[in-house]
């Protein structure tokens, strides 16, 4: 059994890797963190307590709210694929659960550093609750197994032609995550759009009799409304953050290789995009002293999806 810590902009896809975290029977859930991202942080909290109650989740679950902004410039919402409420405006019932009025970046520090075996963190959103962890608090890391980052591509992006939502939204926090030293395996766009449940499953699943298999099924026909069209999805829905779960729980189902990335910082349309450097012969700006090598994090390059869609499931 591992203990996890989830931090989260829920977010359709955050809602759905939630419901996995409660479920799997090796993982302990033991915090959730929200930041600003798909939606505005009150929305965020708001949407991930309506969750883990659908989810069954223990109600000694905590949840704290954490950065209301990326480090450097102004929150900027995904309300045209999450919907207004960035949870497909279900108009799931209010929570009785409230959140934790201790900081975050507190309940963070306290959770890693009391645990009594390295933990494992899923980092769903844009990286500005962790970045200031590791900024803060440096002395969490030695006590963090692995932390898996739903964010980045070494091929096309998804909110520009090159950067991925996660990254573009606080590119300075994701920087300051993946030359951290921890351990990171870097769950990208390039597996994201490949882990998905076909229409029919997700159909039955709306219908149900229990309330977070129901919510799931709904999350995923919201999907399909708005990723099918994808080719990479191809009418099926999809599983998005709860694929980085899934990574976690079964390392096995996902190809990877130990790659430099660093994140693209200066102003203009590629800000946000990861430049994963997958040379096998130095290059000249490397030669001429023009680029730092940066260190290396696990690069998830190919993904099990069956093995990952009837992990889920
Ligand atoms: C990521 O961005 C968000 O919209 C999703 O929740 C996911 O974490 C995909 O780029
Ligand atoms: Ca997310």
């Amino acid at each position: 059994m591992k203990d996890l810590i989830l931090d989260v902009d829920t977010g359709v896809d955050d809602a759905l890797a939630i419901i996995f975290a409660v479920r799997h029977p090796g993982l302990r859930l033991r915090a959730v963190t929200c930041v600003a991202g798909n939606a505005g942080l009150d929305q965020v909290v708001s949407n991930t307590l309506k969750v883990l109650d659908a989810a069954g989740a223990p109600a000694d679950v905590p949840v704290s709210a954490g950065a209301d902004r990326p480090l450097v410039e102004r929150a900027r919402d995904a309300g045209h694929i999450h919907g207004a409420d960035g949870l497909a405006d279900l108009g799931l019932p209010a929570s009785a659960r409230t959140a934790s009025s201790r900081p975050a970046l507190e309940l963070l520090r306290d959770t890693v550093l009391s645990a009594p075996e390295p933990v494992v963190i899923a980092g769903l959103a844009p990286l500005t609750n962790l970045a200031l962890l590791l900024r803060a608090y440096p002395e969490v890391a030695g006590n963090i197994e692995r932390l898996v980052v739903m964010g980045g591509s070494a091929s096309i992006g998804n909110a520009t032609p090159v950067a991925e939502f996660n990254v573009w939204h606080d590119p300075e926090a994701a920087a300051i995550v993946m030359d951290s030293g921890v351990p990171v395996t870097m769950y990208g766009l390039d597996v994201y759009y490949h882990v998905s449940v076909d229409a029919d499953t997700c159909a039955a699943l709306s219908e149900h009799e229990e309330p977070g298999t129901r919510l799931a099924g709904r999350l995923l026909l919201h999907q399909i409304a708005i990723c099918g069209v994808d080719p990479r999805v191809a009418g099926d829905g999809l599983l998005g953050d709860a694929g980085a779960l899934c990574a976690l729980a079964d390392p096995a189902g996902l190809t990877t290789e130990r790659l430099p990335v660093s994140v693209e910082l200066a102003p203009g349309r590629s800000r946000g995009q990861t430049l994963v450097d997958r040379r096998t012969i130095p290059g000249e700006d490397v030669a001429h002293g023009l680029a730092e090598p940066a260190p290396g994090i696990d690069v998830a390059l190919g993904v099990d999806a069956p093995r990952y869609r009837k992990l889920f499931l």
